[in-house]
């Protein structure tokens, strides 16, 4: 598929896409939203893709918001429509997506760019990111899931602090808050993702599913997180990737999963 404003591209199991409108510092237009639905869609049926990277392009941004330009005129209801669409279509789809989805945070990840580097399932940062949800500074407030997942990031006190001064972090701070699990240099940051996700496809992409599946419960109203465990763990014992996980172990060699 081709797209106007992202990239796509596959390589030894990882999809990496990237957001690529660099002169507004990426940030996520109607169209942008759709495009990125539609590049993790492909990647969701694509037995080539085992882990998503989502990315920005260029040097200074990873996404700076969703774009104003779009929204300064909208009523209540289009607010509203908005925040509902783009949750339901990109932040959730991504969120409960059943392949690893890594965000490498190149730059300012701000608002919707947060929001969308919170969706994914852990985020790394180049040590010149900066992050933050803005919002208030405009009369809104996060639409696109941020409040509810910075606070289980870092704690309701952090999350209430960083809303309400609309003021941003750098990469180190976002590392102390457990907002992001490393911080490389800007150069390094692809190469180090990638080695992440190396590391991810060596295990069952199966069982991988079922984890995200379990830990996600934990975050949804009204799902017992324990029970969606139960559920999956014993699903597990009916897929070919535990009969050759658990064989290969007895006998002394590497899985070779099939990915059933
Ligand atoms: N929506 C629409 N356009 C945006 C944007 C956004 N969220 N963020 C940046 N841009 C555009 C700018 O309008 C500018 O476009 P122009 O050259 O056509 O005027 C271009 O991207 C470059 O941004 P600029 O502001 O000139 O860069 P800067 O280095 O001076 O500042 C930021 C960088 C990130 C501090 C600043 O762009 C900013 O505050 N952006 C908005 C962040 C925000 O509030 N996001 C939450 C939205 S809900």
């Amino acid at each position: 598929m081709s797209y106007q404003n992202i990239l796509s591209e596959t390589e030894n199991g990882i999809t990496t896409i990237t957001i690529n409108r660099p002169s507004k510092l990426n940030a996520l237009n109607r169209e942008t939203i759709q495009e990125l639905h539609d590049a993790f869609e492909e990647a969701e049926d694509s037995s080539k893709t085992k882990v998503v990277i989502i990315t920005g392009s260029g040097e200074k941004a990873f996404v700076a918001g969703a774009d104003i330009s779009e929204f300064a005129d909208f009523s209540v209801e289009e607010g509203g429509k908005l925040a509902a669409k783009g949750q339901e279509l990109l932040f959730d789809f991504v969120a409960n997506f059943s392949k690893p989805v890594i965000a490498a945070v190149n730059g300012f990840a701000l608002g919707g760019g947060l929001e969308l580097a919170m969706a994914a399932h852990f985020r790394i940062a180049s040590d010149n990111a900066k992050m933050g949800l803005p919002e208030v500074s405009l009369g809104v407030i996060p639409g696109y899931g941020g409040t509810q997942r910075l606070p289980q990031l870092v704690g309701k006190g952090r999350a209430m602090e960083m809303i309400m001064t609309a003021g941003m972090i750098d990469a180190n701070q976002a590392l102390q808050y457990g907002l992001v699990n490393h911080v490389t240099t800007p150069e390094e940051l692809i190469e180090f993702t990638g080695k992440i996700a190396g590391k991810i496809m060596r295990n069952s992409s199966v069982a991988i599913a079922s984890a995200i599946r379990a830990i996600n419960a934990n975050f949804e109203d009204g799902e017992n997180g324990f029970e969606v465990e139960i559920e999956q763990f014993g699903n597990c014992f009916g897929t070919e990737d535990f009969k050759e996980g658990t064989q290969a172990f007895l006998e002394k060699r590497k899985a070779d999963f099939p990915g059933k």
